[in-house]
């Protein structure tokens, strides 16, 4: 028996996160490669002082009550926290945390990839040749769309949001965003021009989400908004799943309501909309954004962080509860 705090880690996570942890504390790594049932985090939760989940872990009340008082923090293996009932959570005095900042470069990477992959249409070229199609060069064959000095939209200016801009700034895009608090600072560096949310729609040849998923952004795009989109339009989403529509956008796809569309995440992973998979115009990836060495280190070193300072008694770094 031993008097070490016991941390339960959802799945496996790099092996530098988990040794920092070991200098401390007992810690059990589920590493089955499938995310824990509902029933298998409250048990596995049970008695431990502190938890790192991820995205596919749902910490509510009743999960929190089944792993008993003791426990002190849990902090998510993302930026990301909507899988946290954070009422729930500050109720019972557990600490929850995230990891913001260090996944913000890997993430925007990623949005212009995907941006790239669908203008240029990648994913279908790839398939092309390696199903034999290929007979040789040819003018018309996969001509995309143009990116250099198009209009890129942002909706949702955070961390995330403004560095897809500065990236984007090397493609010489004309830059237009809309969020609630509009950067004068931000505008003056970019040449970006601050827009509501229907010429943000109208205006864009590329529109990119960049807001969490709260109440209100649920289906921020939806039919009505695809209409309002060119035809010639692409939309990415490297957010959350259900800031889109996904029944919506497949129907706006398929009657070329929109050109295209490149998407990291969905509305109820790892399911997709029906006809989803079987349309040629959008580039489809398992929420993979932040998948990159440096990010997911450095995930890790902040969850890891955050809990030895809160079994210490100590504050942590990245506390979402309000
Ligand atoms: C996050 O961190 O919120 C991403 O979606 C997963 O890395």
């Amino acid at each position: 028996m031993t008097n070490r705090k016991s941390v339960y880690v959802t799945r496996a996570i790099p092996v530098e996160t988990i040794e920092e942890l070991r200098a401390h504390f007992d810690v059990e790594v589920n590493n089955d490669d499938r995310a824990l049932s509902r029933a298998e985090l409250q048990e596995r939760l049970r008695g431990r002082d502190a938890a790192i989940t991820l995205l596919t872990d749902t910490v509510d009340g009743e999960v929190l009550d089944a792993a008993g008082p003791q426990l002190r923090i849990v902090a998510n293996y993302a930026v990301g926290f909507n899988n946290f009932d954070v009422a729930a959570a500050t109720r019972r005095g557990v600490v929850l945390t995230n990891t913001p900042g260090v996944l913000d470069d890997a993430t925007a990477t990623h949005t212009m990839t995907l941006l790239l992959a669908t203008a240029r249409r990648i994913a279908e070229a790839d398939t092309f040749v390696r199903q034999g199609c290929w007979q040789g060069w040819a003018p018309m064959t996969f001509v995309g769309l143009d990116v250099d000095r198009r209009t890129l939209g942002i909706a949702g200016l955070g961390r995330i949001g403004r560095n897809v801009a500065k990236k984007a700034h090397a493609f010489d895009m004309n830059i237009i965003y809309s969020d609630v608090r509009p950067d004068r600072a931000f505008e003056a560096a970019f040449g970006a021009r601050h827009v509501d949310k229907d010429t943000l729609l109208r205006e864009a040849d590329f529109l990119t989400l960049h807001v969490p998923l709260l109440p209100e952004t649920h289906h921020y795009i939806g039919a009505a908004e695809l209409r309002a989109m060119k035809t010639t339009a692409v939309l990415i989403n490297a957010s959350r799943g259900p800031v889109v529509d996904e029944v919506a956008l497949v129907e706006a796809l398929r009657s070329g309501e929109i050109w295209g569309a490149g998407l990291d995440v969905f509305e109820d992973e790892p399911k997709l909309a029906p006809g989803l998979a079987e349309l040629r115009n959008v580039v489809i990836v398992p929420h993979i954004a932040s998948a990159t060495p440096a990010t997911r280190i450095a995930m890790g070193r902040i969850a890891a962080g955050n809990i030895i300072k809160v079994l210490n008694g100590r504050a942590p770094e990245t506390c979402v509860n309000p």
